[in-house]
């Protein structure tokens, strides 16, 4: 078992394989216990009622939510990534307490389940209204701030502010940088064409005014307060992107059938249980191999599953002990059939 708490450990059961973990818990008496998580994959309630504790409306929702993302904002680092699986009335009614709680919107994906989800199983004369077959995995941030010798200020001002404390002109930044005009024009404007300075080009910025600007006792764009910033350092100020050409925001794919779904003879086993494809999709854009996901709303584990397919580390917690138990052998059953793949 995972790092946890002394007033925790006795009450909670556990799966675990390789990097992965499930738990059997309220995923709100758990993050505390998790390591800081690269990337968090909420796929909750969306006020449909559907499982226990669920509300049934999305008004709630907000409400509902609240506490988990003021804990994700509090556990995660600059550099999480927070997927916010909703329906589009549940994603709108919660991101304004996700704002609040200082998550950026970066951008939005419809997940597009096709015709064939709907067909048959729709009424045409009563509904009033077009079929849905989407659902929305909303990406965010974190809304980061440094601290300088004036207070906190977002990344933009902060690396401007630090250049001007120097004293040193602007236009310096480019042979700070070894570049002809780039420097300046993309790291130090004020307006939206911005770039957030790759670490090699804040490196070499930091040198260069500690090295010709005014003497001062705050190293320039120290992060500390004491010591230069190195690339690494400032990497993690900002979320992972890894990108994949083509893909765009509308993600194409049927609900999950076949043999990926997890079925007894009754019919299937949870309601709202995700493709692998999507959730590794998700995975592989905002960590690296190692890095840590959490899902704390696991039902059969999906992201959990991919992963740890894919070698990352897992975090997951299902507060329903039927679902959590499917979940665990559901991973039980990934690790032997793909012994050799999974880390
Ligand atoms: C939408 S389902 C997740 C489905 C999952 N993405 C999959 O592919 O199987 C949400 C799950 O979260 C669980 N849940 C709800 N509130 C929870 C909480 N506070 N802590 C842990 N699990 C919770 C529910 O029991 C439900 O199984």
């Amino acid at each position: 078992m995972i790092g946890v708490s002394k007033k925790t450990k006795k009450k909670i059961q556990s799966a675990g394989k390789g990097g992965a973990h499930i738990e059997c818990a309220d995923a709100a008496d758990r993050y505390g216990d998790w390591p800081a998580p690269t990337c968090i994959i909420s796929d909750g309630p969306y006020g449909l009622g559907k499982f226990p504790g669920e509300p049934s409306v999305p008004s709630e929702l907000a409400t509902w939510y609240a506490p988990h993302i003021a804990a994700w904002a509090e556990h995660s680092r600059p550099d999480t990534t927070l997927w916010f699986w909703c329906t589009e009335i549940g994603w709108a009614l919660t991101h304004p307490v996700l704002e609040l709680h200082g998550w950026e919107y970066q951008e939005c994906v419809v997940w597009d389940k096709g015709v064939a989800h709907i067909a048959g199983n729709c009424n045409s004369k009563t509904i009033r209204g077009t079929p849905v077959v989407t659902e929305v995995a909303v990406r965010y941030t974190r809304r980061n701030t440094l601290v300088s010798d004036s207070g906190p200020l977002p990344i933009k001002e902060w690396v401007r502010y630090e250049w001007q404390r120097s004293g040193l002109p602007m236009r310096l930044a480019n042979e700070a940088c070894g570049v002809k005009n780039a420097a300046t024009r993309k790291y130090l404007t004020k307006c939206h064409l911005w770039y957030f300075p790759p670490p090699e080009a804040l490196v070499a910025m930091a040198k260069y005014c500690n090295t010709h600007g005014a003497a001062t006792k705050r190293p320039y764009f120290s992060l500390d307060g004491k010591s230069l910033p190195t690339e690494e350092e400032w990497r993690s100020m900002r979320a992972k992107w890894n990108h994949t050409h083509g893909v765009t925001n509308v993600w194409r794919s049927p609900a999950v059938h076949g043999k990926e779904r997890m079925k007894s003879a009754d019919g299937y086993l949870h309601a709202c249980q995700k493709p692998l494809a999507l959730m590794t999709r998700q995975i592989e854009a905002s960590t690296d191999p190692g890095d840590v996901i959490w899902e704390p709303f696991g039902g059969l584990c999906s992201a959990t599953v991919s992963a740890a397919l894919i070698g990352r580390r897992a975090f997951a917690a299902e507060n329903h002990k039927p679902y959590f138990k499917l979940a665990s052998e559901r991973l039980d059953n990934v690790f032997k059939e793909n012994k050799k793949h999974v880390a």
